[in-house]
């Protein structure tokens, strides 16, 4: 038997961000604890707009919300917001901001004296049978973290060097409301590196472990939105049919990856962004392709996923990386990051996430990774 399940209400296309002061009105928020991290939103007119519709309710603006917030980051938005008695969380922004708002959605009513005492409610699960949790309604101002409609947040811990993932079914918003028009001021290194970490989603969706058919339905349309526009996109950003195509794409793999979690591309990921910094969308995809060619013999319907993603081989899909690196003018090597041969043994060892890593349909061996490390290195 397979499963799916989202109840995530998603109200998406061009201009739907006009429909906000409604939803608000139906899911019957009256104070609402607004969080964006964004500077562009201020400057592109749209936190006006959205304030302007929201004025008959009571709202509190929390801005500046961190990318890859951390548990330090948390400690913090909560001393900032406790103060307000919000009742809905609307979360503006990419995936950062929207994994911040399930944090204190989760967190809602909690006491906390230190981080430690953070880090403890995070490991034990504790926020995940809260009567307190509060609705979040994600509008992702990016196109590739698919958070607007899946039932995890990711949290850093730079000083436990550890990557923790909030999980809960009260986490899946209760609203997503996707508009391509927010997504139209993104540089074309967040437009390449938003549309690679969805890449990542539905590609890892695909072949994961939890897989199903519905998913891979979801996951084949995103792959192929995303291979068919993210290239003529980075040659034409303000093309507002393109950018409509790459949210529908990221928001379908979204879908996809909501039932099945990640696997290995997103695992070797976190160091790679917790130790070098680099770009959680590039961090995934620098591995994209080679792990394709590892989990060949185990894809299901690999017709069907070639034709999604237009190759005849997994080499064509790094390939096809390559020059999406090239056109946003993303670097392609591990080293051009910072990282020293003499680190990767040490990526290697931080790379076995659970339920990550062991959600891949292949083993991947640490001598494997290994290789494969030295090889983009
Ligand atoms: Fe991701």
């Amino acid at each position: 038997m397979s499963t799916y399940y989202n109840p995530v209400q998603i109200h998406y296309g061009v201009a739907t961000l006009a429909k906000l002061a409604e939803i608000v009105q139906k899911k019957g928020g009256k104070k609402i604890l607004m969080l964006t991290g964004a500077r562009s939103l201020k400057a592109s007119g749209h936190l006006d707009k959205i304030l302007k519709q929201l004025q008959c309710f009571e709202v509190f603006v929390q801005d500046s919300i961190p990318s890859n917030p951390d548990v330090e980051d948390i400690l913090r938005l909560k001393e900032a917001t406790d103060h307000f008695p919000y009742d809905l969380i609307l979360a503006v922004g990419g995936g950062s901001v929207i994994d911040a708002a399930k944090a204190l959605a989760a967190f809602r009513q909690m006491n906390f004296r230190n981080v430690n005492e953070v880090r403890a409610v995070i490991k034990d699960k504790i926020y995940a049978d809260s009567p307190h949790i509060c609705p979040v309604l994600a509008v992702p101002t990016t196109a590739g973290t698919g958070s607007e409609v899946t039932p995890w947040a990711t949290i850093w811990d730079r000083q436990e060097e550890q990557k923790y993932s909030l999980e809960a079914p009260a986490l899946f918003p209760q609203s997503a409301i996707v508009d391509p028009v927010l997504t139209q001021n993104l540089s074309p290194v967040l437009t390449a590196s938003s549309a690679l970490d969805a890449l990542g989603h539905a590609l890892e969706a695909y072949w994961s472990k939890n897989t199903n058919a519905i998913v891979r339905l979801y996951a084949c349309e995103a792959l192929s939105k995303i291979v068919q526009n993210l290239g003529l996109l980075l040659e034409n950003l303000n093309d507002l049919d393109l950018r409509t195509e790459i949210a529908y794409g990221s928001l379908f793999a979204g879908l996809a990856f909501s039932n099945t979690k990640t696997t290995a591309c997103h695992s070797i990921s976190y160091p790679l962004t917790l130790q070098f910094g680099i770009n959680h969308g590039v961090a995934v995809s620098l591995t994209l392709g080679a792990m394709l060619a590892k989990n060949e013999a185990a894809l299901r319907e690999k017709e069907k996923l070639y034709a999604a993603l237009n190759i005849k081989h997994p080499s064509e899909l790094t390939a096809w990386i390559q020059t999406i690196y090239e056109q946003a003018g993303l670097p392609k090597r591990l080293r051009d990051y910072g990282v020293l041969e003499s680190d990767l043994p040490k990526i290697v060892e931080k790379s076995y996430t659970p339920g990550r890593m062991d959600n891949n349909p292949v083993e991947v061996d640490k001598s494997f990774l290994l290789d494969l490390l030295r090889s983009i290195y």
